[in-house]
């Protein structure tokens, strides 16, 4: 009889947005007048700007004639996009990154999903606590994480690096041996980050111990001080122990376009194997290339009117990271993140649940945002709020959380 992959039975609940989505929709439905802000999952509400509309424009037309139109993408990307990463978003930065080490993909979530195939089972894993769902449940899926502990929220066999106020969220490296260590910086959810200093700690760590660093940069565009790495190529060994998972969603407003890449230099090897084939191999194998048309979009932004325009997004999203983080203080709130990052984590008043804040946030005020706690156990107590709404809600959002 065919057995399925039992993993998926202990996964707790559903995705974590599907199930706010969810709720939201259930409350709607009972309450059709009532005016909902959403500044929940970090969907972008700015339209895809002039550069990328006329890419993408001159692109469809390139595809009606037949002596310009395209099939099948070279499965790791074109190489006009390779070289437009390699020179805009690297070698601008001092980090030596070449064309064929970057792989082009229809977006972050799938890579951060799709890179743990790679890694045996029972490789050990570990993430900084709250988290993005996706690098715990693909892991889980995979069998990796053991079992689910409903009473303290965790897996047996994940390690969990807490982040909270108490330690600025600035996570310990691991008391325990692991393999695989998951960092997204600037953070989601917390919106904060590491200084470079202290990135570099990591990555002393990860070649001292022989772990692999995957780190996601997806809201890198959004640093704003100078003393943070847009990536960890920027830190000396980075590429003997790391992988790089970057995203147009947060900066070009990809989101329902789907774009990304992943850089995995030639020279990271784990158990004697280069990463870089495992996953060439893989991407031959399982994927065949982001479309033409997208991928001169993703060209666009890397133009110089492209980056302005990526400047001026950044600026807008900013803006409302300023209205909400100034907003709660006023209101009393302890506040953090929204300085380097699109996020703001609050948290949550008179020692509410996030869930209890949630409901409390949705029923009273309709406003939609994150309970902290679907991000990981040391997310409890806290609440995020996103900066990617537009200005007016934005504003009208503090002005309901404030009366
Ligand atoms: C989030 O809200 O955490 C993100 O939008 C989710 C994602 O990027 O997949």
């Amino acid at each position: 009889m065919l057995k399925v992959n039992r993993n998926y039975q202990k996964l707790p609940g559903s995705y974590l947005f599907s199930d706010i989505a969810k709720k939201v929709a259930a409350y709607q439905e009972k309450n059709k007048d009532a005016d909902i802000i959403r500044l929940g999952i970090g969907d972008v509400t700015r339209p895809l700007t002039p550069s990328v509309i006329a890419a993408l424009h001159k692109a469809t037309d390139e595809m009606a004639d037949e002596k310009t139109f395209h099939g099948y993408a070279p499965d790791l990307g074109y190489d006009f996009l390779r070289q437009a990463i390699a020179e805009k978003a690297y070698r601008s930065r001092g980090c030596d990154i070449a064309p064929d080490e970057i792989f082009v993909s229809d977006g972050a979530k799938s890579d951060s999903g799709n890179i743990q195939e790679l890694f045996s089972e029972d490789a050990k894993v570990a993430v900084t606590d709250p988290v993005y769902p996706v690098y715990v449940d693909s892991n889980a899926m995979s069998g990796r994480l053991g079992d689910f502990d409903s009473a303290t929220g965790k897996w047996t066999r994940l390690t969990y690096l807490p982040c909270t106020a108490e330690n600025s969220f600035v996570p310990e490296l691991p008391k325990e041996e692991v393999d695989i260590i998951y960092l997204c910086l600037p953070n989601n959810p917390t919106g904060t980050t590491l200084k470079k200093t202290e990135l570099k700690e990591w990555v002393d760590y990860a070649n001292r111990t022989g772990a692999l660093i995957i780190y996601d940069a997806a809201y890198e565009a959004y640093i704003s001080e100078d003393d943070v790495c847009h990536s960890i190529f920027e830190i000396e060994g980075a590429r003997e122990c790391a992988l790089e998972i970057r995203s147009f969603s947060k900066n070009a407003g990809f989101t329902g376009v789907r774009l990304g890449y992943t850089v995995i230099p030639k020279d990271l090897t784990r158990d004697g194997v280069k990463l870089h084939q495992m996953w060439a191999r893989r991407h031959g194998t399982k994927f065949n290339g982001a479309p033409y048309i997208i991928q001169r979009a993703g060209e666009a932004v890397y133009s110089d009117a492209g980056l302005k325009e990526v400047q001026e997004t950044v600026g807008y999203y900013m803006k409302n990271a300023t209205v909400i983080r100034e907003g709660l203080l006023d209101a009393g709130y302890s506040v953090y993140g929204g300085v380097n990052a699109p996020y703001i984590w609050l948290k949550t008043p008179d020692k509410m649940t996030s869930w209890d804040f949630f409901d409390y946030l949705l029923t009273e005020k309709n406003i939609v945002g994150t309970p902290g706690s679907g991000f990981g156990p040391s997310g409890e107590g806290y609440f995020r709020l996103t900066a990617f709404g537009t200005y007016e809600n934005t504003l009208r959002a503090l002005e309901r959380i404030k009366k």
